[in-house]
């Protein structure tokens, strides 16, 4: 941000290691040791324009599918199908939202990829066609590292990979074998095209047994257990002892990974190490579109700029504690200008024991997370919503059907993203950027330009304090306005706020407790009015699920403008095959100053209701086609 409410942005497309110093002054430093100086200033001037460009630099992010917006649910250690399964069971019968279930590396014999535990989780497959009939979906883990230690002919994913020759080789030509979850292992060469051709072997393969949706990649860092490599790194090498050393975790290059004297076909090891998470993710992501013909996800721990284009990601092994999941927000912010706006951390917590209310306040944050997943470690008491109060359930059932109900506004941004680069989740400052106030704001952010969103972060409180830039602010549940400035809010353990911003609509549905039952519904729009009575916003539409259907027209764009008392759409962009399906049931309208006499409907009058106190108006009963434009008129 510069002094005059301007911003831009600095970029140095470098694969190496470096530091990058803040100097005092408005300087920064980058001291990198390796590769190719290309810097880009992007000049914005706003803060969402800089993100845009920059994106159209590193590739824009991915079209997620629509069922991977919905609620996931994962743990490490579940230890059989059967207890995996019965907390899918759980959750239905509580009737709280999730759309995917997922496992990790306890399904797998012994920590092999592309295998399964078959003493514990031979059912794996009937729990997946049982899941799959009831419109949900199943994600399964991938680390690169390749067991190369099983007898001959017994682990086609090591012998294929050996006669493909697609394993990275150490300074002088052998096999580098680390140690990962499996024991010794081979690590893949993403960076080789041959490499993906075996990958997408083997997840094709797997597919036959497993029908999983998505996959995701972690350990990919990479990230070994051993210094290197079982043999360790050549002492005397000059990439393993670079002159400079920037402030590496652990002291040396090969911490914690591989010898940087390594052989990949792009490089070295030591210029493409930044490389390796982002060259397989790709190999992923374009997998899963050969084996699924569906849009893939994958979810990634270690990124690079643009991995926003095959990947999702989280931010890792956080543990169980308030503080933690107050940095979630600032890490959610960050991956959103890093073109990564599909982004969450482990909601609840990964390491540690979680407590029911610190669990029960980072269901509501984690609502909000753009990739919203609870996870925790295997030595974690479980954490999933069932597992806690009536209370803590009934809240976590309630804010996951607010998000499950906000999901058209949130795939919306998603296509904006995908289209022009601006950011899903944004920090408030993007959308007042003459508002100093705003710029260290880290405890509450925004959905796009209209939604407001101000957990609570601290154990014990049932209010919040949140500041709210010049303008008209409205509660999502309510319509009540909310004054500009810093402002005391009630924050009662159920509830988390919620906040619209006059001059914009929001495009909803009414939700069920998967994405594929809520698609089927009508859908909603909330008019927020400014004081001028005026208020647009925007929907994008379509199957959820097909790859391309933007560049094949196959889908529906409408525009919302309300003025002079009246909402009316415009047709953008009529191609989705299911749109005369699409139906509006009901819209709100806030701060309608007076109460209507009559509220008239494509030419038919329609029931409403008024509330005088926070002077909104419900209108309901609607059956409007959204494929053709509409017209709703409120008498003054
Ligand atoms: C890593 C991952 C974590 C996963 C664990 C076991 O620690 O970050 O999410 O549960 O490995 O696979």
């Amino acid at each position: 941000m510069e002094n005059s409410g301007h911003s831009h942005g600095v970029f140095l497309k470098n694969s190496n290691a470096m530091d990058i110093v803040l100097q005092p002054a408005p300087a920064l430093t980058y001291r990198t040791i390796g590769g190719i100086l290309d810097f880009y200033i992007f000049l914005g001037p706003t803060p969402d324009l800089v993100i845009q460009q920059y994106t159209e630099v590193i590739g824009r992010p991915f079209m997620p599918p629509y069922w991977s917006l919905g609620f996931h649910l994962c743990k490490y250690g579940y230890g059989t199908a059967d207890a995996t399964f019965s907390i899918v069971e759980k959750m239905r019968e509580l009737a709280i939202p999730q759309d995917v279930q997922w496992n990790d590396i306890d399904s797998m014999d012994k920590f092999k990829d592309f295998t399964i535990d078959l003493d514990n989780f031979a059912l794996l497959p009937d729990m997946i066609d049982n899941i799959h009939r009831n419109g949900q979906h199943y994600v399964i883990m991938l680390d690169p590292a390749i067991s190369s230690s099983q007898p001959k002919f017994t682990y086609a994913p090591f012998d294929d990979g050996m006669a493909m020759d697609v394993f990275i080789k150490n300074a002088t030509d052998q096999l580098l074998i680390g140690k990962v979850w499996p024991g010794n292992t081979a690590f893949p060469d993403f960076t080789n095209p041959v490499t993906h051709e075996w990958w997408a072997k083997q997840i094709s393969k797997f597919h036959k047994l497993i029908k999983f949706d998505g996959i995701w990649n972690d350990m990919n860092e990479p990230s070994n257990f051993v210094f290197g490599s079982i043999d360790g790194c050549p002492g005397n090498n000059t990439y393993e002892n670079p002159p400079y050393l920037p402030s590496v975790e652990g002291g040396a290059l090969a911490s914690n990974s591989i010898c940087v004297s390594a052989k990949q076909n792009w490089s070295v090891h030591y210029n493409v190490h930044n490389l390796y998470g982002y060259s397989e993710t790709m190999a992923t992501h374009n997998a899963l579109i050969q084996v699924r013909s569906k849009r893939p996800f994958v979810l990634s721990r270690s990124t690079f700029p643009g991995s926003g284009q095959h990947t999702a990601h989280w931010t890792g092994d956080i543990t169980s504690t308030w503080d933690q999941m107050y940095h979630t927000i600032p890490a959610m912010l960050n991956f959103n200008m890093f073109g990564i706006p599909l982004v969450g951390a482990d909601i609840c917590g990964f390491g540690g024991n979680t407590t029911e209310p610190l669990c029960q306040r980072w269901q509501q944050l984690g609502a909000f997370y753009p990739f919203a997943r609870n996870h925790a470690s295997i030595a974690s008491m479980p954490q999933d919503p069932t597992v806690f109060s009536k209370a803590m359930q009934d809240s976590t059932r309630k804010v996951l059907l607010t998000r499950y109900r906000l999901l058209p506004y949130l795939y919306t941004l998603f296509h904006r993203a995908n289209r022009h680069g601006s950011t899903v989740a944004r920090p408030v400052f993007f959308e007042y950027p003459s508002d100093v106030m705003t710029y260290a704001l880290d405890t509450q952010f925004m959905w796009g330009e209209a939604l407001m969103i101000t957990p609570v972060l601290n154990e014990n409180a049932t209010s919040v304090t949140a500041y709210f830039p010049q303008d008209i602010w409205y509660d999502y549940y309510t319509g009540s306005v909310v004054k500009s400035g810093l402002q005391k809010l009630d924050a009662p353990m159920d509830t988390i706020n919620l906040h619209v911003r006059g001059g914009y609509i929001i495009p909803m549905q009414y939700p069920e407790t998967t994405t594929t039952e809520s698609r089927k519904n009508k859908f909603l729009l909330l008019a927020a009015l400014s004081l001028t009575g005026e208020a647009h916003g925007m929907l994008f539409w379509d199957d959820g699920d097909s790859l391309d259907t933007f560049q094949n027209k196959e889908y529906e764009a409408m525009k919302f403008t309300a003025s002079n008392n009246t909402i009316v759409s415009e047709i953008e962009n009529d191609g989705y095959p299911g749109a005369s399906t699409m139906m509006l049931g009901q819209a709100f309208v806030y701060g309608v100053k007076s109460k209507p006499n009559q509220v008239i409907a494509n030419g038919v009058i329609v029931q409403y209701r008024y509330d005088v106190i926070n002077k909104c108006l419900n209108i309901s009963g609607m059956a409007l086609p959204m494929n053709a434009s509409f017209n709703i008129a409120w008498s003054p």
